[in-house]
């Protein structure tokens, strides 16, 4: 289907109406009015729709119990419905079952429990893990730390000029010491998708499994996870329009079996004695002590969101923004784009020239436009690209051409304002 077709079924006034912070004003003082919200910092944290809060309310105030615990009516309720999730979640990406499927407190620690328990395990001195420069901080320091334990090699997948992952390097790279490989399927800054099939195929061809970042992936197209090959993939809710304090770990169910518990408590365990516990079968291993039960119930119901709105005029929607947007912004003196790699993902990192990124945000702001500043929690991209820290405008399902246009037009009083 075109662009098009998919964009005029695509109302994107009415999806709006479903979040109702987007009808906030910010920065109202005495007697004047405030500016309407323009929020392109949905790389950082999206909103939530009317039905995701609903659903957690109606969940708190109807069913609320703790699961896998009680033989009382509200558990039981309870336990279905955490549970049903996990079955949806195995479907939203393709996964064979719903055992592969684990809730975590977020992609960080999903990332974090794969650096311990596989990591710990299966990886020794000299042994390399293969990353890429684009990676978030959150699949670099827990590598770091398992360096530091375990003296393994942390390898780097450079990219070119325009954000393009450098596949030559790759294959160079991969060699009988690898022995795993963890990176990003969309990078926060540059919103370059990585090729992420061919990446677990040339890995899998030395018998390397892969990790695959999926935090801005999941996002903004499907992901497959089985047509991928991925070993493992993480993503985190509250990027997709869910709740905060709640990631996924999807994971072969025969590597999942292998890895040793990351976290002890309740919940994980067979039996537990002084003389020695035993563990329970994953998912359950690694999901020690009460879970953040409510918002797995949120995400259930951002699934049901993004998928009755349909994933791929929701992706169609962004490309368009993303396509407009960087045709606005590219007509800017000193605005220099950071990522223009083919087929990106609806993220625009910039520098201004002359002006700090902080002080740009600081004004677009004041015209009620929420962007990101900073390094983006990437700092070895942003010395790559040798630009420091740099402004970030993430486009979501919600956003509109008028915003990028407010983007641009904010952009333009920072110039004058500094003389730019
Ligand atoms: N990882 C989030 C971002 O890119 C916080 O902004």
């Amino acid at each position: 289907m075109s662009d098009a077709i998919l964009n005029q079924a695509y109302d994107v006034q009415r999806v709006r109406e479903d979040f109702p912070i987007l009808a906030r004003s910010v920065h109202a003082r005495k007697g004047k009015p405030g500016k309407p919200l323009v929020y392109l910092d949905s790389g950082a944290s999206a909103q939530k729709p009317r039905q995701v809060i609903q659903a957690m309310t109606r969940f708190l105030e109807e069913d609320y119990s703790n699961i896998h615990r009680g033989v009382h009516f509200l558990s039981q309720t309870a336990t279905d419905q955490f549970e049903a999730v996990r079955t949806k979640v195995a479907r939203f990406l393709n996964a064979p079952n719903d055992r592969c499927i684990v809730f975590t407190r977020s992609s960080t620690e999903a990332i974090n429990l794969v650096a311990s328990s596989y990591g710990r395990t299966f990886l020794n001195e000299g042994d390399e893990v293969i990353l890429s420069i684009m990676e978030h901080h959150a699949n670099i320091v827990p590598w770091q730390l398992l360096q530091a334990e375990k003296k393994i090699v942390i390898k780097v997948v450079p990219c070119d000029e325009f954000g393009v992952l450098d596949m030559d390097a790759y294959r160079d790279l991969l060699s009988d010491r690898t022995k795993l490989v963890a990176i990003t399927h969309c990078s926060n800054v540059l919103g370059t998708v990585t090729p992420a099939k061919t990446i677990a195929r040339l890995a899998h061809e030395r018998g390397v499994p892969v990790l695959f970042d999926g935090s801005q992936a999941v996002v903004h197209g499907t992901v497959d996870v089985q047509d991928i090959d991925a070993d493992f993939y993480v993503f985190t809710a509250h990027k997709l329009y869910g709740p905060t304090g709640l990631g996924v770990l999807y994971g072969k169910y025969d590597l999942l079996k292998k890895m040793p518990p990351y976290q002890g408590g309740g919940d994980m365990i067979e039996s537990v004695s002084f003389e020695g516990t035993t563990f329970k079968a994953p998912p359950s291993r690694f999901e020690a002590g009460t879970p953040p039960i409510t918002e797995v119930i949120g995400l259930g119901a951002a699934i049901d969101y993004v998928e009755a709105l349909g994933r791929d005029a929701i992706a169609a929607h962004e490309h368009d923004l993303l396509q407009y947007a960087t045709q606005q912004l590219s007509q800017i003196d000193g605005l220099r784009i950071i990522g223009t790699a083919p087929g990106k993902g609806p993220i625009i990192s910039f520098a201004l020239e002359g002006v700090h990124p902080h002080d740009v945000g600081t004004i677009v702001d004041q015209y009620g436009v929420a962007v990101r500043v900073g390094r983006h929690c990437a700092e070895p991209l942003a010395e790559r690209f040798d630009v420091g820290p740099t402004v970030r405008a993430s486009f979501g399902l919600y956003n509109t051409r008028e915003e990028a246009d407010a983007l641009v037009q904010s952009l333009q009083a920072v110039k004058e304002f500094f003389g730019a």
